[in-house]
């Protein structure tokens, strides 16, 4: 049972701040995401949280506990590293109980909880083999039990998926999340890959240069983004400057964007008033061009199409030379677009404002 509680956190190494302030509550038992570019400060606030780096500023709580000045081992953390960090000339199953005789466990019980935890990641009979012996996947899942047996009050993991290929990477999201959700485990899992965090977390935190730029549950940030870097980062999204012409009373604003009136919600103020539309791909309409654009739609030329099986990706080249791509899911009405084809892009009523500048 452990809230983890990062507050006020800031990290200097000489003059350069790689950690600007983070506070941040991560609930008890959930999985909690830290996504962000490579440099932008996820691995430091991880050993932060492990105790292998001091914070310069701030404190952080395990349960009503503050362990800024407790060290590693005494913290009773689990940690996965994406090199897997096994015990080379040691066979699994004693890769496996080493945290437990550490802890002077009694041996038959050592016996029941590593042949228990090798199940639960898939390696029953696994236990006598050398980690040179096993799959990249597998030595994964070794790590992963190792670190879970003890049973830490939180489990770090930083880009644990990055040396595997493709398609092991999705199948070992599914282990990863079933295992914590089994075991009610307080997870911080580090990545730089978006697709992992929206598939996995209960909580994303998108890191920017040693801050939490937005943090919510993956629905969330996806569909609400509050910054364009976040649009940009979680997803992909169409952006396109907008000039603020009218602010109504229900939150929504009006703005014209290359000639059109557009609608829609403010994410978060600008304070030089000048804003983007966003607008993910799966979001906008596309049809022949009939007529001129009504609200909310512009006009252009489609430039390219991809037909993909179960969705197209068209790009489209704007009046103003802006482009947007759209996809589509399913068979479109009439004839198909094809390259050259005068369109209609709808933006329907889906669009949402962030500032221009980051901020
Ligand atoms: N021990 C250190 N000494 C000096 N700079 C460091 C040290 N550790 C990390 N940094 C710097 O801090 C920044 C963030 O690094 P890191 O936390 O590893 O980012 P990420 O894991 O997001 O890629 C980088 O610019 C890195 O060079
Ligand atoms: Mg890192």
């Amino acid at each position: 049972m452990t809230e983890l509680s990062l507050r006020h956190i800031k990290k200097s190494y000489g003059h350069v701040e790689v950690l600007k302030g983070i506070d941040h509550q991560v609930p008890d038992g959930t999985f909690f995401t830290l996504l962000g570019p490579s440099g932008c400060g996820k691995t430091t606030l991880l050993r932060v949280i492990a105790g292998f780096v001091t914070p310069s500023v701030g404190s952080v709580h395990f349960g009503s506990e503050d362990v800024t000045g407790v060290p590693p081992h005494r913290r009773e953390i689990g940690m996965v590293f994406q090199d897997y960090a096994l015990f080379p000339d040691k066979s699994v199953f004693d890769n496996v109980a080493y945290g437990l005789r550490a802890r002077r466990v009694p041996k038959e019980e050592i016996r029941r909880s590593v042949n228990e935890y090798l199940e639960r990641v898939g390696l029953e009979g696994f236990g006598e083999r050398l980690p040179t012996a096993l799959s990249g996947g597998q030595r994964q899942r070794v790590a992963l039990a190792r670190a879970l047996v003890v049973g830490p009050r939180v489990l770090l993991m930083d880009e644990p998926l990055s040396n595997l290929d493709a398609a092991l990477r999705v199948q070992m999201r599914d282990v990863i999340r079933s295992l914590q959700l089994e075991t009610k485990t307080t997870t911080i899992f580090v990545t730089h890959d978006q697709e992992e965090a929206l598939a996995m977390s209960d909580t994303i935190a998108v890191m920017k240069d040693g801050r939490i730029d937005q943090c919510g549950a993956p629905d969330d940030v996806y569909r609400n983004p509050k910054t364009a870097y976040v649009s940009k980062f979680v997803g992909s999204a169409n952006l396109l400057q907008a000039k603020p012409v009218e602010r109504c009373n229900d939150g929504i604003c009006r703005f014209e964007v290359e000639g059109s009136n557009f609608a829609g919600r403010i994410m978060s103020e600008a304070n030089d008033g000048r804003y983007l539309v966003v607008a993910r791909p799966e979001n906008l309409g596309i049809r022949k061009a009939a007529a001129a654009p009504g609200e909310c739609e512009l006009s252009g030329v489609v430039i390219s199409t991809q037909f993909q099986g179960y969705r197209t990706s068209y790009r489209v080249k704007l009046k103003s030379g802006s482009e947007v791509n759209v996809e589509t899911f399913g068979e479109m009405d009439g004839s198909p677009l094809t390259r050259g084809d005068e369109v209609i892009v709808s933006f329907q009523d889906k669009c949402i404002f962030v500032p221009e500048a980051s901020q």
